[in-house]
């Protein structure tokens, strides 16, 4: 089949491009498109260069299978016109809560991936939800949720390339004593961090809270209540959460290391001593989401605190819509 990536020189567009490097789906022809500034630019896969081409010019209907990640904006103008000739796996948040499009984290919810049909998109949900997900699921599988309180920490990467440099630009402007111009951000970055994330909405939560809230029903059970706080911190990549949750049934906390350790994607390290947990730096170019400091709430019955860190580009992003067209492949077109 032939696939193509709609920003594809961004941070998750070149995630993408060496998940497929990796991938076992065979690839005929892979087309990388991006603005109109990157045109002509070329980009290695499998030992072939390949050209960037312009949107403006691509024709969609190149490849069967197209991963938007070139931000909302494009995906609520091109993707209805590129699903009319090909299925868009699209990284926004533009489609995530159309009940006729697909919200999918194929170890979760994979049984839902057919409702691609309706309108050929499947979305990708965000970054924070997918990590989460993936380590609620299994719970909620045993125990049943009743609610969560997540605290997330989340990297500049998943902001984009540009407040990537903009974290290392503010780092060196403060350590040699000049003053912060924030572009891309709403305060200091550098040596700091922000309680906000997206835009401001209803009742003081900002988008990116309220995308975990609606999404986790989305794709997980709209019976969980999920509170939560969604922060920006000078990492580069990797995104932490600190998880409440409560559920209907007793646990034991061995019961619980032992089902995260079994589910698929997920990885425990929790050694409680000094060192022996996970962080950002540490889950970096790594596929699985971690989960450490597993520990009982005794404030509360059946409740449980843990911490979960995953490489947002990847689980968060590239590497979950490369799943999803594995599995499209595999479920639908018997490859
Ligand atoms: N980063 C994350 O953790 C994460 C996680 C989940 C989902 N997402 C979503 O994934 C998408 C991409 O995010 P990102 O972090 O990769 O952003 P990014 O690093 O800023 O990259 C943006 C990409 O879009 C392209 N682009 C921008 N304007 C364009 C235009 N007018 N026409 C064609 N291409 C254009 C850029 O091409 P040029 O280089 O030519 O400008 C670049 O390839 C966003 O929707 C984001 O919300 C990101």
């Amino acid at each position: 089949m032939n696939f193509a990536i709609i920003g594809a020189t961004g941070n998750v567009g070149r995630k993408t491009i060496e998940i497929l490097e990796k991938s076992k789906i065979q690839i005929s022809k892979l087309y990388l498109v991006a603005s109109e500034k990157s045109k002509g630019q070329k980009i290695k896969f499998k030992e072939k260069e390949i050209k960037i081409e312009s949107l403006n010019s691509y024709d969609f209907s190149k490849a069967e299978i197209t991963f938007f990640a070139a931000g909302g904006k494009i995906a609520e103008e091109w993707v209805p016109k590129a699903s009319k000739k090909t299925i868009v796996i699209d990284n926004s948040k533009i489609f995530r809560m159309d009940k006729d499009v697909p919200l999918i984290v194929p170890e979760v919810n994979s049984d839902k991936l057919s409702m691609f049909k309706n309108k050929n998109i499947i979305a990708n949900p965000n970054c924070s939800t997918i990590q989460m997900v993936v380590a609620l699921k299994p719970l909620h599988d045993n125990f049943n949720i009743k609610r969560v309180v997540v605290s997330t920490y989340q990297s500049v990467s998943g902001a984009g390339k540009v407040p990537m440099d903009e974290l290392i630009s503010q780092s060196k402007d403060y350590l040699a004593g000049k003053k912060i111009n924030s572009k891309n951000f709403t305060k200091q970055i550098a040596f700091n961090l922000i309680p906000h994330i997206d835009e401001f909405e209803e009742e003081g939560y900002t988008r990116e809270e309220w995308k975990m809230i609606s999404e986790t029903k989305k794709i997980l059970d709209s019976k969980i209540n999920l509170t939560a706080t969604c922060v920006r911190v000078p990492v580069m990549v990797s995104h932490a959460e600190s998880l409440n949750i409560e559920f209907d049934k007793s646990f034991d906390v061995k019961q619980i290391r032992n089902i995260l350790d079994k589910a698929e994607g997920c990885k425990v390290l929790d050694d409680r001593k000094n060192g022996g947990y996970i962080t950002p730096i540490e889950a970096e170019n790594k596929n699985f989401t971690f989960i450490s400091r597993i520990r009982k709430d005794n404030t509360k019955n059946n409740a449980l605190n843990m911490w979960v860190v995953s490489d947002n580009l990847l689980k968060g992003a590239a590497l979950n819509t490369v799943q999803i067209a594995e599995r499209l492949i595999k479920d639908f077109y018997g490859k």
